[in-house]
């Protein structure tokens, strides 16, 4: 329990992790009237450091544990009266889901059946009627752009929110399977559900094991930095403020039922974006090793990785043009932030 309790609780899961974290932050000093309940396992990448700057705030409860758990989701609604959703736990790696495929079926798939079956439950008393309490009550579910499968690089087509569904990797496919059970529970008991589509996100407090934390971390150790294929597939980068300020908008404003994707307008390739960052780094720390010019000089090209998409891009009209939805960063001005925030995490002040 919380002591104030004429907030609202919402729960929010796996929020320990890079997105979640960002947005608990956001969520927590913008709106004063809301007490958070994170519930995370605390996978590998999951991490309490993330949250240091609000573990003592008293409108935020941390909970260790699984999302499939229902025996403890059903207690986490009852004992905190939970009146809305944002779910954020996954497994989001897609290297690791072509390892070990399992238990992304078992977060994505069966985690998000769990989750909206018991808010299904607590919030209503039969289909397409809530329980007079729980009318307001919203369960907005986290979702990828991957869904929508790859582009072509020689056209400029982008996903749209009717782009039909064509995961190619196992991530993507549970993530697929996870939006079509939140699909099912809005258009089946009429649940108050929405959906959001998000390009790749970067930013503060991402995992080591993601491309941009890899490529700052490995220049600076003076390490090979590698870069899968030939470098040029395109991914459409947005800074995960810009991400936490959509779901914000989506879920007090955006329709029931509907979906939205959500991306920054910012194409890269893999190779730009490496270039990008090691021209950053030159000029901040400028190479001690006396073999290397640059830190591009470091870049290795290593095989490439199992069906790998060649490129996403998104169309966010939808969120601009109905809830005036606009990226803050663009990939210029975000990234040199994430840099600065990288140097931090390792220790060197600039
Ligand atoms: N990172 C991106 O670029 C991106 C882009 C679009 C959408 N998304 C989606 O956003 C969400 C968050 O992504 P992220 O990058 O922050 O992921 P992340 O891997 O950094 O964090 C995931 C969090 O979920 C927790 N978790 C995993 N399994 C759990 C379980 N069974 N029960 C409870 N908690 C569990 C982990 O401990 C971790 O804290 C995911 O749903 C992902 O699919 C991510």
């Amino acid at each position: 329990m919380f002591n104030n309790n004429t907030n609202k609780s919402i729960l929010l899961t796996g929020a320990a992790g890079f997105i979640g974290s960002n947005f608990v932050l956001y969520f927590l000093e913008k709106y004063p009237e809301y007490n958070l309940v994170n519930l995370d396992l605390l996978t590998y990448a999951g991490n309490l450091e993330n949250l240091k700057e609000c573990e003592s705030n008293p409108r935020y409860k941390f909970i260790k544990g699984d999302i499939c758990n229902r025996e403890l989701v059903e207690f986490i609604f009852n004992e905190y009266d939970i009146q809305g959703v944002i779910h954020f736990a996954a497994e989001s790696h897609v290297d690791n889901s072509i390892k070990n495929p399992g238990v992304f079926v078992q977060t994505n798939v069966n985690g998000t059946y769990t989750l909206v079956d018991v808010a299904k439950n607590y919030w209503m008393e039969k289909p397409f009627t809530c329980k007079p309490e729980y009318k307001e009550c919203r369960f907005h579910h986290i979702s990828t752009d991957e869904v929508y499968g790859t582009l072509s690089l020689e056209l400029n087509d982008l996903f749209t929110e009717s782009t039909p569904y064509a995961p190619n990797s196992p991530y993507s496919a549970s993530k697929a399977s996870s939006d079509m059970i939140i699909r099912a529970y809005s258009e089946t008991f009429g649940l108050n559900a929405v959906i959001t589509n998000c390009s790749n996100n970067y930013g503060p407090k991402q995992h080591d094991e993601k491309l941009i934390p890899t490529i700052i971390r490995k220049a600076l150790a003076g390490e090979n930095i590698p870069i899968y294929g030939d470098g040029k597939n395109i991914r459409d980068w947005l800074y995960v403020l810009d991400h936490c300020k959509g779901i914000d908008l989506v879920y007090h404003n955006g329709k029931k039922g509907e979906t939205y994707n959500i991306g920054g307008r910012n194409e890269r390739t893999n190779l730009q974006i490496v270039d990008r960052i090691c021209s950053i780094l030159d000029e901040m720390i400028p190479v001690s090793n006396s073999s290397l010019k640059s830190y591009r000089d470091l870049i290795t090209f290593v095989e490439d990785r199992a069906g790998h998409d060649r490129r996403y891009a998104i169309d966010a009209t939808k969120l601009e043009n109905e809830l005036g939805w606009r990226a803050d960063e663009n990939f210029d001005s975000g990234i040199v932030k994430t840099v600065a925030w990288y140097l931090r995490k390792y220790g060197i002040n600039k």
